[in-house]
């Protein structure tokens, strides 16, 4: 297949996905008529068939409908269009038999007095309508009531393209009446950086075209209650940002990588939101109770027995994982030993780099690992479901899988013009090992820049602490071409136009998966950096 038309099935598919994970938000805040809560059985869906409404609005401009995508895997061919017999629905749990059963009554979870006076319009219009969007939704899922949120939201509304436009005015409506998250909550990053990554001119004005809203979102966001421009990053339970709730506290999030995370390495309890729907819980302080807020929901379907020699290439045992499981919960064995017996913030990046990939080269919102992660420590194999399948990775299966990751560079380019580091963003250790390692390779080969601009991505209080921690290392790195930045690599290198000028490579499999970005090991993201080409 030629290039071209392979670049426009992948974009027809970002476009899709766009549409579709907004709808569940949509359903009742939006200010036009739109069906009630549907589902086709095996159409991938958290809401309503409501995409409509986020087509083009008049003067978008073609680059600006491909940027947003914020769920994974909602099991669209790369033609956009469902893929036959997919039965995933992108949260880990499949909609309610009632709910698309016309012949039955609807599934109806049980409201105590104060949510139906809310759900009434006793407390406002806004509020009410927030309700009917988060009670649909859930009862869509089966849920059984609505459970009160603790520690705080973090919301992936995090991009103003034109495409947001409704949902901006819906929650502006929120705003006009008061509303505000139950408590202050963090925000994906910005999706672009003018000052750190550099850009020509007509690609700053594909920027500027893509995402005419991004102020007035932000001063929304300033409104509900959303923190600082400074926490801004999809690595919200990072101690510089600080969102970690405590193990067992009920939240609604949406942003993959950080339910993923959250789910799994904090042993929190959030299903994989809709954008939107994050911030609609947000502002009600509960969520609807089904999938993976539940005991039953957070059982293992699969048992993954890692068996590599030596330890693994976390993003490709990830991807591996996520392509497996799709959305089951998976309980990984065998690869405790490369931890020290505990998960610390100098080796959480290896828990990142796979549950990222389980989430978006799959629609894995919680893994379990012997040993290490808080569900596993409590329950052991005691989470495996009965009826679980177990897959085997060992190297060859690794190998494999790498295989499959296709070149998506026109033909004729054959280097590198940009590199990519941390997606999701960078903790403060990865920062440094990766600077130093940049800095030391630079001396060890007698040169004084990076051969491609080299980006790393990481919340700006995170950079700030490497700032204050190893300024010169900081220094030497900056005059050496490699720039720090608190936006998103996707929201950059997703750009539609962008696939025809940027050829990156990146040390994410998410990254990969959402863009024509290469994939590379560590050791040869440092070659790609440091000479300018391709590595074999
Ligand atoms: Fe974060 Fe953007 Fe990657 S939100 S996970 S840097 S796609």
């Amino acid at each position: 297949m030629k290039q071209e038309n392979k670049d426009a099935l992948k974009m027809n598919r970002r476009k899709f996905i766009k549409r579709t994970t907004l709808a569940a938000a949509a359903v009742t805040l939006l200010p036009k008529k739109v069906p009630a809560q549907t589902t086709k059985a095996g159409t991938p869906s958290t809401g309503s068939g409501v995409h409509h409404v986020l087509s083009k609005q008049p003067g978008t401009p073609d680059h600006a409908l491909y940027t947003e995508r914020q769920s994974d895997m909602l099991g669209l061919g790369p033609d956009g269009k469902p893929v036959p017999g997919y039965k995933a629905t992108g949260a880990g749990v499949t909609p309610a038999k009632a709910a698309n059963d016309p012949s039955k009554p609807p599934h109806q979870m049980k409201l105590t007095q104060e949510e139906q006076d809310i759900l009434d319009g006793k407390k406002g219009k806004a509020p009410a309508k927030v309700m009917r969007t988060v009670v649909d939704h859930g009862n869509l899922f089966g849920a059984t009531k609505l459970v009160d949120l603790g520690g705080a939201p973090h919301t992936s509304f995090f991009t103003g393209t034109p495409a947001m436009a409704p949902l901006i005015k819906a929650f502006t409506e929120c705003a006009n009446e008061g509303l505000k998250a139950y408590s202050a909550y963090t925000i994906n990053p910005r999706p672009f950086d003018l000052y750190n990554v550099q850009t020509e001119p007509d690609e700053q004005n594909m920027i500027f075209e893509g995402y005419p809203l991004q102020t007035e979102l932000d001063h929304l966001h300033v409104r509900l209650g959303g923190r600082n421009l400074d926490t801004r990053s999809c690595m919200c339970y990072v101690p510089e940002v600080g969102n970690a709730p405590k193990k067992g506290t009920f939240v609604a999030w949406a942003e993959s990588s950080a339910v993923n995370a959250g789910n799994s390495i904090l042993g929190i309890r959030t299903n994989r939101n809709s954008c939107g729907m994050d911030l609609m819980c947000a502002l009600l302080g509960k969520a609807p109770y089904f999938g993976l807020m539940t005991d039953e929901g957070r059982k293992a379907k699969w048992l993954i027995e890692v068996k590599t020699k030596g330890e693994p290439d976390w993003g490709v045992l990830g991807g591996a994982i996520g392509e497996k499981c799709v959305e089951d919960v998976p309980y990984i064995v065998g690869i405790d030993k490369y931890f020290d017996g505990k998960i610390t913030p100098e080796n959480v990046h290896k828990m990142k780099a796979m549950g990222a990939a389980t989430a978006s080269n799959g629609a894995v919102g919680l893994y379990h690992v012997e040993n290490l992660t808080p569900d596993a420590l409590d329950h052991g194999r005691d989470l495996l479901a009965k009826g679980y399948q177990t897959y085997v990775i060992d190297d060859a299966e690794i190998d494999q899988v790498r295989s499959t990751y296709p070149n998506l560079w026109p033909k004729n380019v054959k280097k590198p013009n940009r590199a990519y580091i941390g997606c999701p963003h960078n903790t403060y250790h990865e920062m440094v090992t990766w600077g130093t390692r940049i800095r030391d390779e630079l001396k060890k080969r007698g040169l004084k820049k990076v051969a491609i601009p080299t980006h790393m991505f990481q919340a700006t209080l995170v950079r700030n602490h490497m700032f204050y921690e190893h300024p010169v290392l900081t220094r030497d790195l900056h005059k050496a071409g490699v720039t720090f930045t608190n936006t998103c690599v996707v929201c950059f290198s997703g750009l539609k136009g962008y696939s025809k000028t940027e050829f990156g490579v990146t040390n994410s499999n998410k990254t990969r998966k959402y863009s024509n970005s290469i994939y590379l090991t560590d050791d040869k993201m440092i070659e790609a950096i440091m000479t300018g080409e391709l590595p074999a």
